[in-house]
């Protein structure tokens, strides 16, 4: 898709460092597409792509290396602004007839720099003491002829260096994390001042043109949609709808293995509220019929997964002249499979992929497939879906099933499904819900006693479970307050009948990981 919004776009080659998604997301949240594509990407292609500017990324190797990953190097002579991140900038160096060394000392966290030359990519930028992040092993020893040092540390003599009549630009620091506080400025000096591009990628955009690349696309075909009610099927369901209306045929399976309220919810928001098609499907005695007697957590979701298939694939069949098969695949999934060895993914996300039919002979519309989380979020509020949708936590795949430990059985799911009730809402009353990433109950397959009046009981115990993370690859407990605590714990024992225990996890991620299973 080439249209007037993604006109103005900027290359990111990957040269695998950790936070190059997030290169890529500073720069959309300054307006200007951007797409992330493996260092090696070949010359033709770059110049296909049409970029405004290239910034190579930040990258695990040394340019000493054996086999270290190293760019074309006609990219330097293309006449297209270019930004050195890091391993980017050392590239840079070594490539261009400058030379690299090792650091004496390896030079990681905060630092301060001193600009030497102000205006181009320090452009606003106080001079002196500007707060950066460091993470590097090497250092410049020699910059490319026609290259000026435009800042400098006590540890890195160059800790920026530029050509400005060439375009060209490096920085020793990562101006794309939030360590490096004016790191937004230098990125937009370079997108704005540098590449001359213009701030046009917006949400607001994104949907215009969205709906009429889908409503092209589709004519007058039928479209079906596997809405759960999370985030991403939400923003496709509802976008799908603005583009054909009547067209997009939602299927929605409760698999009884939803929260409190769930499938009411979707019924409500979706068919009600938003007048979509809507099949409900309560599968929920099959799930559990077939849920019956396992124990083990892989085999609940390997259950769970088949059985989804094959009622969505049962009732998809019934949706005459379907053609297309709506999916809500978000950037991060399409750049882990064509990165460069994969290391810059660092969102999990093979836990959250659909898994959906492969036999069905379905062409697929996946419109968020150029969307970071964020930027989904934002197409939602354009798009007015509640903000309770569109802040929703992560639910897994495999629902209450893996929250369960054992086995089973209508009575257990019951304590468990009132027990997160409680937790959901206290947690939405204390304001900690946008400050942690999930937090859930867990129904342990222990009994311990208690007493109640005058009598003993004997009964289960529910863990509870409140994390903080960015992406859910590391995750820290909750440093909930203990009011919060104590009010979710009273209130489970309480209300919730078969509960005389609640006992807070405080294992982080790693060792521990965020679901008992
Ligand atoms: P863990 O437990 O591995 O979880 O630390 C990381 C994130 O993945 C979610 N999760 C799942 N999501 N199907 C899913 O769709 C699953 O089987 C599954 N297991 C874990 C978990 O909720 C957390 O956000």
């Amino acid at each position: 898709m080439f249209d007037h919004l993604r006109q103005e776009r900027v290359l990111i080659l990957d040269f695998g460092s950790q936070t190059t998604q997030l290169i890529a997301r500073r720069v959309r949240e300054s307006h200007v597409f951007c797409e992330i594509h493996p260092f090696n990407m070949s010359l033709k292609e770059i110049e296909n792509f049409k970029p405004k500017g290239i910034i190579l990324s930040g990258g695990p190797s040394s340019v000493h290396d054996e086999g270290a990953p190293l760019a074309d190097p006609a990219i330097f002579d293309l006449g297209i602004p270019l930004l050195g991140i890091c391993y980017g900038m050392q590239l840079l160096a070594h490539q261009l007839s400058g030379a690299v060394e090792k650091a004496q000392r390896r030079e990681y966290g905060p630092a301060a720099i001193d600009i030497d030359m102000p205006g181009d990519i320090f452009y606003g930028i106080e001079k002196q003491g500007v707060r950066v992040w460091m993470s590097h092993g090497d250092r410049i020893l020699k910059l490319p002829p026609s290259f000026k040092t435009m800042a400098h540390s006590d540890n890195s003599p160059t800790a920026a260096m530029g050509d400005s009549k060439r375009h060209l630009y490096g920085v020793q620091f990562h101006p794309e994390v939030a360590h490096t506080p004016c790191g937004k400025d230098i990125l937009e000096n370079f997108l704005f001042r540098i590449c001359r591009c213009r701030p046009s990628w917006t949400m607001k955009s994104f949907v215009e043109s969205t709906v009429s690349s889908i409503r092209e696309k589709v004519g007058n075909d039928q479209v079906i949609c596997a809405l759960s009610g999370g985030v991403d099927s939400s923003v496709v369901a509802v976008l799908l709808h603005k583009a054909i209306g009547e067209r997009l045929h939602c299927i929605f399976v409760d698999n009884g293995l939803l929260r409190k309220g769930e499938a009411e919810t979707v019924q409500r928001v979706f068919r009600d509220h938003f007048e979509i098609n809507l099949i409900h499907i309560d599968a929920s005695a099959e799930f559990l019929d077939c849920l019956r007697g396992v124990s083990d957590p892989e085999r609940k979701r390997k259950i769970i997964g088949n059985l989804f298939i094959g009622v969505f694939e049962r009732e998809a069949a019934r949706i005459r002249d379907a053609r297309y098969l709506a999916q809500g695949t978000l950037y991060p999934d399409v750049i882990e499979s064509v990165s460069f060895k994969g290391p810059s993914a660092t969102i999990k996300t093979h836990h959250n992929v659909g898994g959906l039919p492969e036999g069905m002979k379905l062409e697929l519309i996946e419109p968020l497939r150029e969307l970071f989380k964020d930027e989904v979020r934002l197409v939602g509020r354009e798009l007015a879906l509640p903000e309770r949708i569109i802040m929703r936590h992560p639910f897994p795949g495999p629902g209450l099933a893996i929250r369960i430990i054992g086995e089973l059985s209508p009575a257990n799911l019951e304590i468990l499904r009132e027990a997160d009730a409680v937790i959901q809402e206290e947690i939405e009353a204390s304001g900690w819900y946008e400050h942690v990433w999930q937090s859930f109950a867990v129904l342990l397959p222990i009994r311990s006693v208690g007493v109640m009046g005058d009598e003993r009981t004997y009964e289960q115990v529910i863990a509870l479970r409140a994390v903080e993370s960015v992406d859910a690859m590391t995750a820290d407990w909750a440093r909930l307050p203990y009011e919060v605590l104590g009010r979710i714990s009273n209130r489970i024992i309480n209300e919730v009948k078969g509960v005389n225990r609640v006992v807070y996890d405080i294992s982080s991620k790693p060792p521990s990981t965020i679901e008992w299973e």
